[in-house]
Order: C-alpha cells, then structure tokens, then sequence
C-alpha cells in the first residue's frame, strides 16, 4: 500500500520568541522539522508533503536540501490544522493510499508507532489517532473514547468542559487515515469554535457522522511531545540524548559518563568504542568499532577508523579523515585532512587542508600555514614523513616519503623524499657571553639608583 505522511510547519512558533521558524529550532543539532522527515522517511513513506506558512521560503530550503523529492504545498494563511491539510488536497489528487498527518514540531514520534496505526487500519478503523496520558497541566486537546473502546470525540482545550478538562488521554495530533476520505471528511470541517479556527480534530465528528470507525493509539507522552517554547526546547533535548545515549550503550558503545557526552542525530559509533566524559559530537560524525575518544573533545564531520586514539581536548572539524591506529592529541586541530593509518598528531597543532600519509609523525607546534588570506592550499606530507617540532608548513607544500624537517623550520619549499627540510637562522655560541652581559646590566642597574 502506498503511504504518503503530510508534515504541518505553518505555524506562527510566537512562544520560541525567536525569529527564526519553529520547525527550524534544533534538537541534536538537527531542525525538528527534519526528525519529523526522517520518521516519514524510515516508515518508508513513499512521499512526504511539508506544509510550509510561516518563513515559508526558509522552511522549504532546509526541507528540499534534506530530501530533494519532498513536496512543498503553502499555507499563505493560517486558518487552522484542517485548513494546513486541505493544502495537499491538489497534490494528492491522483493518490490513492494511506496518509499520516505529521507535524514539524513534534519530532519524536517512533516509525514503529506510525506502523502499529497502519495495522489498526487494516484491521478496520477508518481514522487512527495517536493519544498519550499525561498527569501534568497542559492545554492539549482531549481524547474521549466510548465504551465499546473506539474514539467518539477530540474536544480542544479552550473547548473542553471542566469534567472533560479532567480527562488525562490526550491528543498528539497524529492522524492516520486513507487519503480519499481525508479529503472527504476535512470538507465537512467547519470553524465554529473558540479560536474561529477549522480544526483537523474535528475530523473525527465529520467520521463519526458517517458512522465510520475511529480509534486511538497510545504511544509515551515523551513521543508526543510538542515544541512551543525554547525550555521544550531544552527538555527535548534533554529526552533525545537520555535515549541516544541508552541506544549507544545498548549497541555497545562505552560511555564512562552518559550525561556528559552529547551526540547528534546522525551520530553513528561502533561497539567497543570507549568515549570518554565530556565529549561532543556535532553533526555527520561517524566512529568505528574499538576506537578510543578522551575527555573535552568536540568532535563534528569527521570519520574516525578503528583504533583510532582521540584527545584528550582534540577538536575534529568537518573533513577530518583518521584512518586505522591514528592519534590526535592534546590541543590538535584537524580539518578537512586526511590522516593515515598509524600516523601521529600527539600536541598543539593545526593541520587543515592536508595529506597526512600512513605512520608520520606530527611533531609539538606543526602548524599547517592553509589560508594566504585569499585562498585555501594543499599540504602533503608523505609516508613516514618525521615534522620536527613548531614546523610551519607553509601550502602549498610538499614534504617526501621518509623525508624529515628541522624544528622551527619555516617549510616554504617541497622537500624530496628521504630529505631533511632545514628553514632557519643558523646557531652561533658567543663564550662567556652571558656573564659579561648580566655584569653589564647590574652595573647600569646600580648607576642608575646612585642618580649618576
Ligand atoms: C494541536 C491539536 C491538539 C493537540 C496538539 C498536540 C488541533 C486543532 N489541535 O493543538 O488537539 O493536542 O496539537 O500538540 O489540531 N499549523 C499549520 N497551519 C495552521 C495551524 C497550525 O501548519 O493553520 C501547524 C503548526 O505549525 C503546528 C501544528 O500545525 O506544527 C499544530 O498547530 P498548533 O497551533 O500548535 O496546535 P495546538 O494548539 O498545539
Ligand atoms: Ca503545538
């Protein structure tokens, strides 16, 4: 059966206080509207329509950059969820299928959940809607259901009788149902209620007229859970990475300290790997199995291979490439290079836009010199290749395989494999220099107190 999930981003967002769009505000550094994409994408939707209102334009970019094929129908005002929906109606025209209404600031709904609503509507009931229990105060619409179990009503809150009021079986939002009755159904949707708003909610009054079955599915009130304001925002994070961090240890990740390590969405690490307190993962990061990340890192569009020893306090930027049993030390920066298999960075470095071949070592202080003010250049540094100690490799530059460098050497030339590269003034010793100079000064010293 082919299935297609409606994500409703119009709104306003007025509570976040924030010029930026809802759905754009980040949970695991990812905008909640593309957690709501990826639940769509990994149900297996075959199509996903976001309705965009509210920073239309900016809404649609991150969407379209995170799945070309989306669909993008806009709501110029907003009427109401009913109203947000009705959008799709042209798009949809030739679908026949089954439609999940999702929402862009409500990122946690599990693909499994979406699957055990399908299930409930091949089982019969003609609109599914996902409810969840809370004890907490809350002004979400309420879910009432008859005795025979199935669902008679959703009352709104600003709508709701104070006995209604008391129930706890609230809704998230989440709809199932089959695209043509959709359709059919929000058109019968009227905006009589406390807001003047046409209300998706009502969808179940419109089925219930046509004596039709609806049913609700529980899910956690933690999957349910809504973005209004920036302290959801902050719970929600708090929700993901309590769960992340429960996921990676289940798959094997070690974490000394879970609460101190934060991950991205995206973030994916093999078993065995042993990360450290206080580690940070920003976005596109991938770590292999037995690979070792010290305390204070940050780690953010990098690949880590197996083996490999970060930290502690080493910072990986996007394009940091760490091939098997390599090491970043203390105080190293790596971007946008490749570091080879066995090769050593061990203290207070910068290597950006570099080739690093397999078993170099890296000496204290090498600086990478990428960046003449204009443009960004290349530095290779071959197999075995010895840095000595505060190098300046000054791209683009190229030092050979075997090949080594002075310490303070300022490298502005290639150096041959198997050469030594040596760029600075040579030593001169000066004998018995030190003591006339210090006699020298005190001398002048005591001059200068005698007022002579
Ligand atoms: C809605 C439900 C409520 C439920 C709650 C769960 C309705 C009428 N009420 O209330 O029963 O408990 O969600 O969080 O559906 N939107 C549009 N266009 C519009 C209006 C809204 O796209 O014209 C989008 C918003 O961007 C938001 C979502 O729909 O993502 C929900 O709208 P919101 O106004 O937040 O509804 P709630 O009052 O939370
Ligand atoms: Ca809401």
């Amino acid at each position: 059966m082919q299935s297609v999930v409606i994500i409703l981003s119009a709104g306003m967002g007025t509570r976040m206080q924030s010029d930026l769009p809802k759905v754009l505000h980040k949970v695991a550094c990812e905008p909640l509207l593309i957690h709501s994409m990826r639940t769509a994408s990994q149900f297996g939707a075959n199509k996903t329509i976001v309705v965009t209102g509210h920073g239309a334009e900016q809404v649609a970019r991150v969407a379209i950059n995170f799945d070309p094929k989306t669909e993008i129908v806009n709501q110029s005002e907003q009427l109401g969820t009913a109203h947000a929906v009705n959008q799709a109606r042209e798009t949809l025209s030739n679908f026949n299928g089954e439609v999940f209404i999702l929402y862009g600031d409500t990122p946690f709904v599990e693909p499994s959940t979406l699957h055990k609503m399908s299930k409930e509507r091949k089982d019969g009931a003609k609109v599914v809607v996902l409810g969840f229990n809370t004890n907490r105060e809350h002004s979400y619409g309420r879910l009432i259901v008859s005795n025979d179990g199935s669902l008679k009503e959703i009352v709104e809150h600003k709508d709701a009788n104070n006995l209604q009021r008391k129930i706890n079986f609230c809704n998230s939002g989440v709809i199932c149902t089959d695209s043509t009755l959709l359709f059919e159904l929000i058109s019968d949707i009227e905006n009589d209620n406390a807001n003047n708003e046409f209300y998706l909610t009502d969808i179940i009054k419109s089925a219930k007229n046509k004596n039709l079955k609806c049913v609700a599915v529980e899910c956690t009130e933690n999957e349910a859970m809504g973005i209004n304001s920036k302290v959801d925002l902050a719970n929600a994070e708090k929700y993901f990475q309590t769960k992340k961090r429960t996921e990676m240890m289940l798959k094997g990740v070690t974490l000394i300290a879970p609460d101190t390590v934060w991950f991205a969405n995206d973030t994916v690490i093999g078993r065995d790997t042993v990360i450290e307190q206080n580690v940070i993962f920003g976005p596109e990061t991938t770590v292999e199995s037995h690979a070792l990340i010290k305390s204070f890192s940050h780690i953010e569009g990098a690949h880590i291979s197996k083996g490999a020893i970060i930290g502690p306090f080493a910072r990986l930027r996007p394009g940091a490439v760490l091939a098997n049993n390599s090491k970043v030390g203390n105080f190293c920066e790596v971007k946008k290079s490749q570091v080879g298999e066995g090769a050593k960075i061990n203290h207070l470095s910068y290597v950006g836009d570099t080739k690093i071949g397999d078993n170099a070592n890296i000496g204290a202080g090498t600086i990478t010199c990428n960046y003449d003010g204009v443009s960004k250049h290349i530095t290779e540094i071959g197999d075995k290749a010895f840095i000595g100690s505060n190098t300046s490799l000054v791209a683009p530059v190229r030092v050979g395989n075997g090949a080594m460098t002075a310490s303070g050497s300022v490298i502005t030339k290639n150096i041959p494999d198997e050469a030594l590269g040596i760029a600075r003034s040579p030593q001169e010793n000066k004998l018995n220099f030190a003591v006339k100079f210090f006699k020298r000064l005190k001398a002048i010293k005591i001059n200068v107190k005698k007022g002579k």
